[in-house]
């Protein structure tokens, strides 16, 4: 699975540090670091769209993550897609 965090400007003021760190975090609980492949990515042109979290783009389809959602969207996007 391929996993793409933004790491643009605007997406950095909504927090990607913190959304990098916590997906890291439940890669590894999970014991999926050969299962997913995690990048970084410049502005990927959503935070345009009024999203108010970070941009995080799975499997080539662009999600809204913030640090309240991370969790669930790990669990729904990512563990369910596996
Ligand atoms: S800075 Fe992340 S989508 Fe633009």
């Amino acid at each position: 699975m391929d996993l793409t965090l933004c790491v643009g400007s605007s997406c950095h003021l909504k927090g990607s540090p913190a959304i990098i760190e916590r997906i890291t975090a439940l890669i590894v609980e999970h014991h999926l670091e050969d299962k997913i492949n995690l990048s970084g990515s410049f502005c990927m042109e959503q935070c345009t769209k009024g999203s108010s979290g970070v941009c995080v783009q799975v499997n080539g389809v662009h999600h809204s993550v913030t640090a309240a959602t991370i969790d669930d969207f790990f669990r729904q996007e990512v563990l369910n897609a596996l």
